[in-house]
């Protein structure tokens, strides 16, 4: 009922409608109506009521709630359900527990602030209320268990497409962070149920500095992130962004289930900043730490680098870009 209320003022462009033309529209008491009015104030949505006039919306809140990002979202199944939290730990945690009770394929879970938010390598990832979007896609692909990591590329093409679509340029360092001018702006935690041959689900997990400020980074990342805010040199709306990932995301995925992974292993080879470049491997094991020249990533999204006349594959681990020498 709030999304028809919502709906009904919006539509009125700043005036007034009355209770009981809502009350009748929807079919409810005038006193059901007042109730739902009192919840969208509690939620931040500025509302006037004046006994004679009736109801006037005056602003929104500057929050993901699901009515705000659906109203336009033109996506068929990525977004169609979306499970809101003001708080959590983890959305990554909450959709995998969503996930294996059974949510539907394209099923979004999204907080203002996480309290434990997780970042890849059992590192912890920083997520301020408001201030960015923290939020996790539920996939449930009918591809192999082997193209799952692909799924990380997918997410980061899908934001740097979406991020263009605002005005910033930004690149992607293998396997999956969003970079501008070398400092961080979006981190991507896959992680995947599956059988052997059988994806039970994938659940994309992604965190992306939108309006931090330089102040609101711990000292421990201020060096080595930023937000597309600072970047930009203005705040972004999150719930249009938001949407545009959504969008994004659903048109590559839909590419990749129609036509395979080549054409998006190919638009992420344009976007990325690792091609080309002297690296070092920081690996998953012990002596797994090497360097060398990444030449391309092959058709698993493995990458390739050239070391001592070789080319070896990295699946997982970090990558550092060597600063060129001057
Ligand atoms: C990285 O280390 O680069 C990955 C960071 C992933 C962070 C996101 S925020 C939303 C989702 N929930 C989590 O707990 N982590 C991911």
């Amino acid at each position: 009922m709030q999304t028809k209320i919502l709906k009904l003022l919006k539509d009125a462009k700043g005036n007034a409608v009355s209770g009981e033309d809502i009350a009748s529209e929807l079919g409810v008491s005038r006193s059901a109506v007042w109730k739902r009015i009192k919840e969208l104030k509690n939620l931040g949505y500025e509302i006037e009521s004046l006994s004679r006039n009736g109801y006037t919306l005056k602003s929104v809140p500057d929050l993901l709630l699901p009515y705000e990002v659906d109203d336009g979202l033109k996506t068929k199944f990525i977004g169609k359900n979306i499970v809101y939290f003001d708080e959590i730990g983890s959305t990554n945690n909450e959709a995998k527990k969503l996930a294996a009770e059974g949510a539907a394929d394209g099923t979004i879970v999204v907080a203002e602030e996480q309290g434990t938010g997780k970042g890849r390598l059992s590192r912890s990832w920083f997520s301020p209320r408001a201030k960015g979007i923290w939020f996790s896609t539920i996939l449930r692909p009918s591809f192999l268990p082997q193209d799952a990591p692909k799924c990380t590329l997918l997410a980061a093409v899908s934001i740097v497409k979406a991020a263009q679509k605002f005005g910033v340029n930004v690149g992607i360092k293998w396997p999956n962070d969003i970079l501008f001018e070398g400092k961080k702006l979006v981190g991507t935690l896959t992680e995947m149920s599956a059988e052997m041959e059988r994806i039970n689900y994938v659940v994309i997990g992604t965190g992306i500095n939108v309006n931090l400020m330089p102040e609101d980074f711990p000292p421990d990342v201020k060096d080595i992130a930023t937000s597309l805010a600072i970047v930009k040199g203005e705040k972004i709306s999150r719930v249009e962004l938001f949407r545009a990932i959504l969008e994004e995301t659903e048109m590559l995925y839909e590419g990749v289930i129609q036509n395979g992974f080549a054409p998006l292993l190919d638009e992420w080879r344009k976007y990325s900043v690792t091609l080309g470049q002297e690296v070092n491997i920081i690996g998953v094991g012990e002596n797994d730490d090497f360097s060398g020249k990444a030449v391309d990533i092959d058709d698993d999204g493995a990458l390739l680098i050239e070391t001592e006349g070789k080319i070896r594959k990295v699946f997982a681990g970090d990558v550092s870009i060597r600063p060129r020498r001057k």
